[in-house]
């Protein structure tokens, strides 16, 4: 009789945004005449650029004509796209980044997930806490994180690295050392940033001790402030330690037509071996490539419209951050976030957890959050609002929420 990969049962029955999809569907079913508004999971809700339409319809009729038609796409993505990406994202910021060290893919999540395959199934991982759980759980199934204690909500295995209002929700160095170090930054979800020098010294730490920092840059389109790097390898020596991942999901509203990058240097050794040939080797075997027409839309993205045009909606999504950072001020919560991130984190009200304040929002407002707890432990007694909704349903999720909160925070 065959077996299955038991780690998988060790996880959470769902993964957290399918949870609340759940709850969410269980309530509209009873509700059925509520408006509700979804600032839970970070999905985008302006439509695809007009410069990227435009590409995307030029590229479909490429497809449709013998002369120009294209079949499997390059499998670590197309030279067009990858030199775009090396120059615009890391040339323009002094990276020493070269269009080979770049793999595109269909998206950060899957790079995110996958990439933990190439390392010994005995690496020690280290996130922070809270953190994307796409990390936690890919490492679960692959057996890398020991057992869950129910009371702590803590793998034990795995080395948390605690975020929270007491340390600013910056990580401190871990006592123990970790081979695999998962920096999400700016942070999903707290939104916190690191600066050059803080990232300096990890980039340092993780050199020092044969390290490997995966850096998950998904929302780095929504740094504001000069200090924050947008890239890792904008640190010195990171090239020696670091994997960075990135996606057109955020800066360019890609959920639904889905491309990211990884960057793997070349320069990154670790027992003698190239990691960029073993995510080459992995890659090359298990992902077919991105489809053209989507890399030709991810293409118009660096194009001189594309870029204008994106500005904009970063602009639009941070003007929700804007109205929700300030609603919640005058509603009485503590509020963190929302200046380099499209995310708002905030403390639930004394005694209780961050899933009750999902349902009492829920039920009371009538919108939809995501709980701190799905982050990770350090993350009970927290919530997340995105940014990503209209402007007209973020007003109104904050003038509900105004009204129903201050009795709360009392
Ligand atoms: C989130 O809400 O955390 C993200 O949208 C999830 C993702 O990017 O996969």
């Amino acid at each position: 009789m065959v077996k299955i990969n038991n780690n998988y049962l060790k996880l959470p029955g769902s993964y957290l945004f399918s949870t609340i999809a759940k709850k969410v569907s269980t309530y509209t079913e009873e509700n059925p005449d509520k408006k509700l508004i979804r600032l839970g999971i970070g999905d985008v809700t302006q439509p695809i650029a007009p410069a990227i339409i435009e590409a995307l319809h030029g590229a479909v009729e490429e497809m449709g004509n013998g002369e120009t038609f294209h079949g499997y796409a390059p499998d670590l993505g197309y030279g067009f796209l990858r030199e775009l990406i090396a120059k615009e994202d890391y040339g323009s910021r002094d990276c020493p980044i070269s269009a080979d060290e770049i793999f595109v893919s269909d998206g950060a999540k899957s790079d995110c997930g996958n990439i933990q395959e190439i390392f010994d199934e005995n690496c020690k991982i280290a996130v922070c806490d809270p953190v994307y759980p796409v990390y936690v759980d890919s490492n679960v199934m692959a057996g890398r994180t020991g057992e869950y204690d129910e009371k702590t909500g803590k793998w034990s295995n795995v080395i948390y690295m605690p975020c929270t209002a007491e340390n600013n929700f910056i990580p401190k160095l871990p006592e123990e050392v970790p081979d695999l170090i998962y920096l999400c930054v700016p942070n999903n979800p707290t939104g916190t940033t690191l600066t050059r020098d803080q990232l300096k010294i990890w980039v340092d730490y993780a050199n020092e001790n044969g390290a490997v920092i995966l850096y998950d840059a998904a929302y780095e389109a929504y740094i504001s402030q000069e200090d924050v790097p947008h890239s890792i390898f904008e640190i010195k020596g990171a090239e020696t330690c670091a994997i960075e991942f990135r996606s057109f999901s955020k800066n360019a509203g890609f959920t639904g037509v889905r491309l990211g990058f990884t960057v793997v240097p070349k320069a990154l050794v670790r027992e003698e071996v190239s990691l960029h040939s073993l995510w080459a080797r992995r890659h090359g075997t298990k992902f077919n490539g991105a489809p053209y027409v989507i890399q030709k839309a991810g293409a118009a993205v660096y194009s001189t419209e594309g870029k204008a045009q994106l500005k904009e909606q970063v602009t639009y999504y941070m003007r929700n951050a804007e109205v929700i950072y300030n609603g919640l001020m005058e509603a009485g919560c503590q509020v963190y976030g929302g200046v380099n991130a499209p995310y708002i984190w905030l403390k639930v009200p004394q005694g209780m957890t961050s899933w009750e304040f999902f349902d009492c929002l829920l039920q009371e407002a009538g919108v939809v959050g995501t709980p701190g707890s799905g982050f990770g432990p350090s993350g009970e007694g927290y919530f997340r609002l995105t940014a990503f909704g209209t402007y007209e349903n973020t007003v109104e999720a904050i003038e509900r929420m105004k009204k129903c909160l201050p009795s709360l925070y009392k």
